[in-house]
Parts: structure tokens; C-alpha cells; sequence
């Protein structure tokens, strides 16, 4: 993890450096107040005069009733308001980052050290900032909703725009991922502009090409990371960080729909989501079928290798007699290793089937090992791989397959990842 880029660091100050002081006054422009307005008002009636340069509110070049209006429209909408979000600051400071939200925040700097959090409040277009017990005043002028400045009474202008939004807006990102690559299995959420990975706390910007991650926790920040982000489509994208690392991320979207439960889309059965005992596609549904047959064809004319399905789709009704049946003959703790409960069995999606024979002497022949192998390429995946009992609730099936279509069969086989861990769910019975 690299410290921020040199070009940055030159630019951004600390935030003890950049606090400003309460004394003298280097404004470069003003802030429209109601004493502003009244004074314009009495201006305008003949009654009093106006401080050089302060009255051409619409800067038009005269100074008349519009200019009340205007600064009237000003003081309603924005001279109590305090900036809401992330924004990028500019000026005497360099370039800051500032986090708003509900009159308090963060202002980011280079690293650990160059984050302070903050309250802030804005009353008659001026605004105050106290961290650490010390307050700096300033007044704020909005320029429109996108853009404000800040003039610092001992500090100078410093000029505000919403930081990376033409870049790419928070809601983008903001939800849950589950992601694998050189970093191991991580869990994610992005919320708006802050997130959190395995339980650590962050914070984000967009930036040209990529995003830059400031860690965070209780007490202490961790380094700013640029990390290079690609995406794929709207559940998938990529980080690349600095040093080569790369994170593939899976957006973890679960939806309900007449009691049967998709994730980022896909339909799911196991011992954690059940389908409802009136779901019956009537077979296996004719996509799995034709592709099934394909798998079927290939399997014959590259190795001689024979493949029927001996056990396709199960009604829950059917299930609810083979699961009763085992639980009768084995007790029900070891029937729960091998056989789903009813509404629990992918069976019953019209979606899963069993090859030739289900049982370990399946195991070892080369019908299993081929399924192993090339499944993938006809849209399917070994569902219930060995060793993963503890992820999938099963113990190892060679011979049960699901169908999930060539595209994401195919990153499913690539990731070496159960269903369950692809898209970060789990299969455990709650009751
Ligand atoms: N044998 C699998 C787990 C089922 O019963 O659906
Ligand atoms: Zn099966």
C-alpha cells in the first residue's frame, strides 16, 4: 500500500496547517446576508449607501431591484445552509477533501495523521468549523447548488465543488459485495461515500480512472489508497491496487418474489432459502434440457462417456417423501448431510439433476471426473463440491449438477468458489 501520490501530497496541507484563525479579513468576495439586503433596500430608496462593490448581487453592472430580488431568493434558500456530503476544496489550503454530514464531519488530508473530524454550522451565511475545541469562522458563499466558497476570516478563499461527482456518483457503488482474488474472500458494503470491509471502516472518492480508499476505524486512519477500478456490468467490477493486488467484486443483491429467492438475480435453493411447496416448473425447465443434451453429445463424442440424468426435477411433495424416508432410515442429523429437507432441495427449481448414479461410487469414474472438468462449458457447476461441506450444507455430490448458463457457470468454475461463496450467502437451516 503506497502512501498517497507525490502530486497529491504536494497539494494537500495538513489540517492543523489549514485551520484557519478568527482574526483580520482577506475577503475576496462577500456573502449575501439580510444585512446585506438592507442595506440594498435602503440604497435603492434613497436612504443610505452601499460599502464599494457590495450591491451588484447578479453582477449585471447596475445595481437595482433585481439585485434584492436575487438576494433575497439567496438569503431564503442558502444562508443557513451547511454543505452536505463530499466535496473538494481549492485554494490558500491547496486541495482539501471535505466529508459533510448532518453538521459534522471529516476533512481528509494525506494519511493517517491528515484526518480530522469536525462540526459545522452555518447561521446568516456564516460559517463556523470547530475541531479539536478551536473555531474558524468564515463566510460561505454559494454560487449554486453545485458550488460554494469559503472566506476564511484569517484565511483566504478557498472554493468548493462536489468532489468526483462527474466522476461517478456514491450510489454506483453503494451496496453489498463479496469478493475474491489475491486478497482471499472479503465481505463489502459501500454506502454512499463510506463502506466497510470484513467489519473495517472506510471512506471513498472517486478519481480519474479509479478511487481512492481512505481506511478508518474507532480511533485511527489508515493510509489513502489509489486503486484502479474497472467494471464489468452493474453486479461486478475490479480493483487493482497498488501493488498489483486484484480484488474482483460481486454485488450480493437478494430479492423475493412470490417466496422464492434470487440473488443478483439467480434463483436459490438450499438449506437457508427454501422455495414454496406450490413452486413446480412441471420438469426440468427446457433451457437445463437443451443444455443438458448438448453436455450429453459432447461428453459421447469426445470420450465414449455416457451421461443420462437419473434424477432431474423433484416436486416437494416428492421430496418431502425421499427426505422423511432417509431421516426414517439414518436419523435425521445425518439424513440432513445428503438429503434436503422439502422446499429445500434444488431439485425441485427444475434447475439441478443428478448424472447416472447418485452415490460415492459415482465418485471415481470417468463420467464424474469429465462432469468435473467441462461441465462449466455447457452452463452447469458440481454443486456440492468436496470439502465444502461446511458451505454448501452437503457433503461432496459429484454427480449433482446445476444449471446457471454458459456466462456465469463459467466465472463460477473460474473462481473455484462454491455457489454459496460466489455470492456470499450462506445455506444453514434456522430451524
Ligand atoms: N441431495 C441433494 C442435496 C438434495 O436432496 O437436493
Ligand atoms: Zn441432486
Amino acid at each position: 500500500m503506497k502512501r498517497i501520490a507525490a502530486s497529491l501530497t504536494a497539494a494537500v496541507l495538513t489540517v492543523a496547517a489549514a485551520l484557519p484563525m478568527m482574526t483580520g479579513s482577506t475577503r475576496m468576495e462577500y456573502a449575501v446576508t439580510g444585512s446585506t439586503l438592507n442595506s440594498l433596500g435602503s440604497y435603492l430608496l434613497g436612504d443610505g449607501s452601499l460599502e464599494y462593490g457590495k450591491g451588484d448581487i447578479n453582477r449585471d453592472g447596475s445595481i437595482d431591484c433585481f439585485d434584492l430580488v436575487l438576494g433575497r431568493k439567496y438569503v431564503t434558500e442558502y444562508s443557513d445552509k451547511v454543505p452536505e456530503g463530499m466535496w473538494v476544496g481549492t485554494g490558500d489550503n491547496g486541495v482539501r477533501l471535505f466529508w459533510f454530514s448532518g453538521g459534522a464531519g471529516y476533512i481528509f488530508g494525506a494519511s493517517a495523521a491528515q484526518v480530522t473530524d469536525f462540526t459545522a454550522s452555518v447561521t446568516d451565511s456564516r460559517f463556523t468549523l470547530t475541531t479539536g475545541g478551536t473555531s474558524a469562522m468564515a463566510d460561505i458563499v454559494w454560487n449554486s447548488a453545485d458550488s460554494f466558497s469559503l472566506h476564511w476570516d484569517d484565511y483566504g478563499l478557498e472554493a468548493f465543488s462536489p468532489a468526483g461527482a462527474q466522476l461517478m456518483p456514491s450510489a454506483e457503488l453503494t451496496g453489498e459485495y463479496i469478493t475474491s482474488g489475491d486478497t482471499g474472500q472479503r465481505s463489502w458494503k459501500f454506502s454512499g461515500y463510506t463502506g466497510s470491509c470484513d467489519g473495517r471502516g472506510f471512506f471513498w472518492l472517486p478519481e480519474e480512472g479509479g478511487i481512492k480508499l481512505c481506511w478508518c476505524g474507532s480511533t485511527e486512519y489508515g493510509d489513502i489508497e489509489h486503486i484502479a477500478l474497472a467494471r464489468t456490468d452493474r453486479h461486478h467490477f475490479t480493483l487493482t491496487y497498488e501493488d498489483g493486488r486484484r480484488e474482483s467484486f460481486t454485488r450480493r443483491e437478494i430479492t423475493t418474489v412470490d417466496g422464492i429467492t434470487y440473488v443478483n438475480g439467480i434463483l436459490i435453493a438450499n438449506k437457508t432459502y427454501a422455495l414454496p411447496s406450490t413452486y413446480n416448473p412441471g420438469g426440468l425447465t427446457s433451457e437445463t434440457l437443451a443444455a443438458f443434451n448438448e453436455m450429453k453429445a459432447a461428453a459421447y463424442a469426445e470420450k465414449g462417456l455416457s451421461l443420462t440424468v437419473c434424477s432431474g426435477f423433484r416436486s416437494y411433495s416428492y421430496q418431502a417423501t425421499l427426505y422423511n424416508n432417509y431421516v426414517a432410515r439414518d436419523g435425521k442429523a445425518k439424513a440432513d448431510t445428503y438429503s434436503a429437507r422439502p422446499g429445500h432441495s434444488e431439485h425441485q427449481t427444475g434447475l439441478a439433476a443428478d448424472i447416472n448414479y447418485a452415490g460415492d461410487w459415482f465418485n471415481t469414474t470417468p463420467e464424474a471426473a469429465w462432469l468435473a472438468a467441462n461441465c462449466w462449458k455447457y452452463g452447469f457447476i458440481i454443486r456440492y463440491p468436496q470439502g465444502k461441506q461446511d458451505i454448501t450444507g452437503y457433503k461432496y455430490e459429484s454427480w449433482h449438477v446445476r444449471y446457471l448458463g454458459r456466462e456465469l457457470a463459467k466465472m463460477v468454475y473460474d473462481s473455484g468458489l462454491t455457489l454459496e461463496e460466489y455470492l456470499g450467502i450462506d445455506s444453514s437451516y434456522k430451524y
